[in-house]
């Protein structure tokens, strides 16, 4: 099939960028959209031209290395599903396609529609994790978990930190990312004992990254290719709230009421 593709092209952040566009006369539908951009890129190259900078790793939707806009929407118009598992038999002959590099200012473009997704690493950093002692492994059933607890901390646990939640959120909120995080590991015995103080640390962080907050738009609910929960939001203000309201009590203040 022939499309056109209309392509964010930006040096590094300092750089206004532009679309320009490419034309392409025969694109095989079996490919995936990486793929595709694959072809694009040889065809860029043999022109001597610059290639388009697009990041990939698993290129089997685990690693949360790809994402852009397509169309407006982060990873493109496939529900639950991540760049590199798209598939170019879910667009039709003479589409016109645009591809843009996530917008959010935590964000910044590296070069096309690669951008530094540094700030999640440090959100990950101030708490996302549980601190325990090295050594030999400990036996399996020193720690039994509740299967209903097991669920809900897998299903938290599927996040990628792909950042589709940041760049569909009216905000450039990471509330979905950092809330995923949050019930993964507050759900499960083991991340108890440093749960408020993970909530607290990680909310903060948030804020000097530069994210927005949540005004419960839910974009990134529809955005996420993990189908991530908008309960993650919610567990993550409960400990939020709790991690405020100890640090009042422990600093002598009698709290709200
Ligand atoms: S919550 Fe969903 S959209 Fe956000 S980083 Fe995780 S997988 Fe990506
Ligand atoms: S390349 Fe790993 S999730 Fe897409």
């Amino acid at each position: 099939m022939k499309l056109t593709l209309k392509i964010w092209r930006q040096k590094n952040a300092k750089d206004a960028g532009r679309f320009e566009t490419y034309d392409l006369p025969d694109v095989n539908h079996h490919m995936s959209f990486l793929e595709m951009l694959d072809v694009l890129n040889e065809k860029l190259i043999k022109e001597g031209k610059d290639p388009v900078a697009f990041d990939s790793d698993c290129r089997e939707g685990i690693c949360g290395t790809c994402g852009f806009v397509i169309d407006g929407r982060p990873h493109g118009p496939l529900r639950a599903t991540t760049v590199c598992q798209l598939h170019m038999r879910h667009f039709k002959d003479g589409d016109v396609i645009v591809c843009e590099p996530f917008r959010a200012k935590a964000f910044p473009v590296i070069r096309d529609l690669v951008v530094d997704r540094a700030s999640f690493d440090k959100i990950i950093q101030a708490g996302g994790f549980i601190s325990a002692s090295a050594g030999s492994a400990p036996e399996a059933n020193s720690i039994l978990v509740p299967k209903p607890s097991q669920e809900t901390a897998m299903d938290a646990a599927a996040c990628i930190g792909c950042g589709a939640c940041v760049a569909s959120c009216p905000n450039a909120a990471a509330m979905l990312f950092a809330g995923a995080k949050i019930m993964h590991l507050g759900t499960l015995p083991q991340g108890q004992p440093e749960r408020m103080d993970r909530a607290a640390k990680m909310v903060e962080e948030m804020d000097k990254q530069g994210f927005g907050y949540c005004t419960n738009a839910k974009e990134c609910i529809d955005a996420c290719p993990k189908e991530i929960p908008f309960e993650a939001i919610v567990r993550m203000n409960r400990d939020y709230i709790k991690a405020t309201l100890a640090r009042v009590e422990r600093a002598g203040g009698g709290g709200p009421g």
